[in-house]
């Protein structure tokens, strides 16, 4: 009989029984090792199963034969400069985790579109204020950057609430109702025609930064931003910036360039950012558990398995 493969499961210990339950059922035969035993175990580990190593474990495992990211975004693991180049890494995509960025993403664009903060605000004094639509919802553009798994169930729900939709990606992509442009050359009409800006990129060395100084300058005044890919995407200094000097309206922003956000960063408390923690859409432990067992059936088996993320390419 052949041995069980032995995987690492590399959370910090106060999750590892919210993963360790679905991972057992899904994986009944395999050695499920905690942080607490990954040196001890280091040789006889088949496969990691993490979203962001911490530093040195990557160089301690010599007989990996692959990693399984626990989110879509794989720049935490990318990042180790450990990570064997030709290791199998598989990314998390699973219609539960779209979905919850969706709702993310459509709830923050009908804060603002309906100007709820500003209802919010007349409630907290008990004043009766009404006040029409800023700008009709057929009117309103919406441009998405990346439209992968995640932007594209994104710009479809928002498509179906009567927004023009346009996303933008690195190939054409033909998503009934959603305008697509594509490619670098491609980025400036995009952003000229986007008065509500997504960013759901991958984080790679073509995407750091990408939204800064120039790219909101190129959006119309009165743009609003939202971020729920990475904070390495965002130069937080420019936006605040181009909120203060009035050429933004605002942003709602899911992620920093250090999380957990500091206690003294003025996104805090600016009245027209909105700060959330990192859970725009929080991977479900079955859905993952599931993934994996999927993918370590595969390479056992001698096949690839799903949603092996392009290391070249950095998504
Ligand atoms: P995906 O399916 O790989 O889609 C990525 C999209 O970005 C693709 O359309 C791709 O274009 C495009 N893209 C990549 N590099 C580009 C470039 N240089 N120029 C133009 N377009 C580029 O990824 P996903 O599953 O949708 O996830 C997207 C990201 O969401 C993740 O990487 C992660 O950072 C973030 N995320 C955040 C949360 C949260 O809670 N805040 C949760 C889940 C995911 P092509 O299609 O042409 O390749
Ligand atoms: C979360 O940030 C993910 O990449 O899934």
């Amino acid at each position: 009989m052949s041995e069980p493969v032995t995987l690492l499961l590399d959370v910090p210990s106060g999750w590892s029984g919210h993963w360790a339950g679905p991972l057992r059922e899904y994986l009944p035969h395999a050695r499920l090792i905690g942080q607490e035993d990954a040196a001890a175990e280091a040789a006889r580990i088949d496969y990691l199963v993490t979203f962001r190593p911490r530093k040195g474990l990557l160089a301690s495992l010599a007989n990996l034969k692959a990693v399984f990211c626990l989110g879509a975004g794989v720049d935490g693991i990318l990042a180790d400069p450990d990570f064997p180049r030709d290791l199998p890494l598989m990314r998390f995509v699973d219609r539960s985790l779209s979905r919850e960025l969706a709702q993310y993403v459509v709830m923050h664009v009908l804060i603002f579109h309906r100007g709820q903060r500003y209802f919010d605000a007349a409630q907290a004094m008990n004043k009766w204020r009404q006040r029409p639509l800023v700008r009709r919802t057929e009117d309103t553009r919406i441009g998405i950057l990346g439209l992968g798994e995640i932007g594209t169930m994104c710009a479809e729900r928002l498509r179906d609430l009567d927004f023009v939709v346009t996303g933008w990606s690195r190939s054409r992509k033909s998503v009934a109702g959603v305008e697509s442009f594509a490619g670098a050359g491609e980025l400036a009409p995009f952003l000229a025609r986007s008065d509500i800006l997504v960013c759901l990129l991958p984080l790679t060395a073509e995407t750091l930064g990408i939204l800064n100084a120039k790219t909101f300058a190129l959006l119309p005044k009165g743009a609003f931003v939202i971020n729920a890919a990475r904070g390495g995407h965002l130069v937080e200094a420019d936006l605040v910036d181009a909120i203060d000097r009035g050429h933004l309206a605002g942003a709602t922003l899911d992620v920093f360039q250090h999380e957990p956000l500091p206690a003294e960063s003025v996104l805090w408390n600016h009245p027209k950012i909105t700060v959330t923690p990192h859970i725009a859409a929080i991977t479900d432990p079955r859905a993952a558990a599931r993934a994996i067992s999927e993918g370590v059936a595969a390479i056992e088996r001698g096949e690839p398995a799903p949603h092996r993320v392009d290391i070249a390419r950095g998504y």
